[in-house]
């Protein structure tokens, strides 16, 4: 047995890897990561390859990055970690402070966790309470088709069928459900439903610009702009979910900002931290958050909160990056790049048979492909080809899905592209 077949063995006797059916997790050649620099990831065997999935979409600027890495290392001296719940912690304050500078919404409040699903979920829980502190109370969402918001329950409700969701669809509370977004008609039957259902609404939520896990559709941002001028006529608040799409995803730091949105509510995660530590936070703007004012103890409060919520190791990690992101001038590579890979992508990808549709918003790629029967795995079979390659893709269904870290090089695209298309040619021909 090679060594790497021993890990993997090892793993798998162990480890049960989400999204993933154990039973064939083996044949389905894992890499087994013993360490990661720059961008690329390096295997037990010291094969590298590198992340054009920017380890699911958290890695922002590479891995063991020393700016980075001093902010943790600085901040353990101080102390790893103190609870949110009742007390505060100063690097969590900077961090909130900075935020507040850059975040789209009015006057906003904090409410750290540490996955996007959980961001989420205090999401729903703020906006329904919000309603009954104000004396108000209703119980219904409005989503999109093909969203994904986590998989937590209530994040599972708001999300779209599909993904694994229905097996739970006892536990799924049901929500008013618009047309996915490369529906053209989305933005109008959503604002129609707006307009009928608007009493009963708790809040719309939306990821905005690109639906991600949905397989990178992408949005009309004129569409946005509209859905969110009629939650604010009807009074309806509006929470976009910017854990796929922010810190610098598609070009501009929040893509709200690019779809002319203030959320009344914003969800955040993924990249937050650069892809070192887990921490998200639920963004809530003043007047939402003041109906949770009142008496101590009283039934306003807010009676949620996380163990690791607002972690002081992640908040020096996600402060440090903040001001990375601004000194290094990141989103100006992020549209360089994203123009040329759309270059790469039409010339190179976009024309062969096997492709139906390439997609591109930022450094959020998708390429669907078009397999002639069901069953034949086209998405899995390119990625693992990809891969052999030494670049690591991951397919949702048959789109392959290309999110390289933000401050990947016009070298490494081509790397990336080069492996894709030849991976295309091999696994899909005719
Ligand atoms: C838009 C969106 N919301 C929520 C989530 C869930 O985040 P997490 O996996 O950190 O729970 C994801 C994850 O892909 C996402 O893309």
């Amino acid at each position: 047995m090679s060594e790497h077949d021993e890990w993997v063995a090892r793993d798998a006797a162990v480890v049960w890897h989400g999204f993933t059916q154990m039973a064939s997790y083996a044949e389905n050649r894992p890499i087994i990561v013993d360490r990661a620099e720059g961008h690329e990831l390096v295997d037990i065997d010291g094969r590298r390859y590198l992340d054009a999935i920017s380890s699911l979409w958290v890695t922002t600027l590479g891995h063991c990055v020393p700016e980075l890495d001093d902010a943790i290392k600085r901040q353990l001296d101080l102390g790893a970690h103190s609870t949110m719940l009742g007390n505060g912690n100063r690097v969590v304050i900077e961090l909130s402070e900075a935020l507040a500078r850059v975040v789209p919404v009015d006057d906003p409040h904090f409410l750290y966790a540490s996955d996007g699903a959980s961001a989420v979920e205090q999401a729903l829980k703020v906006a329904f309470q919000h309603w009954v502190n104000v004396g108000s109370p209703r119980s219904t969402f409005l989503a999109f088709g093909g969203a994904y918001h986590g998989d937590t329950i209530g994040a599972l409700s708001l999300g779209d069928d599909g993904f694994g969701a229905d097996v739970f669809n006892p536990l799924r509370f049901p929500v008013l459900r618009a047309p996915r977004l490369d529906d053209p008609d989305c933005f109008d039957v959503a604002i129609r439903m707006i307009a009928e259902h608007a009493a009963a609404l708790v809040a719309v939520v939306v990821e905005p610009s690109v639906q991600a896990a949905g397989g990178m559709l992408l949005g009309v941002e004129a569409g946005f702009a509209r859905l969110g001028a009629a939650c604010r006529d009807h009074h309806v608040p509006l929470i976009c979910d910017e854990i796929a799409t922010g810190f610098g995803r598609t070009g501009t730091l929040f893509a709200s900002e690019r779809c002319d949105l203030r959320p009344d509510i914003m969800c955040l995660g993924k990249g937050m931290t650069a892809g070192y530590l887990p921490m998200s936070v639920t963004v809530v703007n003043d007047r939402l958050y003041r109906s949770f004012l009142g008496d101590d103890l009283g039934e306003r409060t807010l009676y949620h909160g996380h163990s690791y919520g607002g972690n002081a190791l992640a908040a020096a990690v996600a402060l440090r990056h903040l001001e990375l992101l601004d000194a290094w001038d990141v989103l100006a590579n992020v549209r360089e790049r994203s123009e040329e890979l759309e270059h790469l992508l039409h010339d190179r990808i976009a024309p062969k048979p096997a492709v139906r549709e390439v997609r591109l918003r930022g450094l959020m790629g998708g390429v669907e492909l078009a397999p002639p029967d069901d069953g034949l795995r086209w998405g899995r079979r390119v990625s693992a080809a990809a891969v052999d390659r030494g670049v690591l893709l991951r397919s949702i269904g048959d789109t392959v899905i290309l999110m390289p870290p933000l401050t990947i090089t016009s070298r490494e695209l081509h790397r990336v592209v080069h492996a894709l298309s030849d991976a295309i040619d091999d696994e899909c021909a005719p």
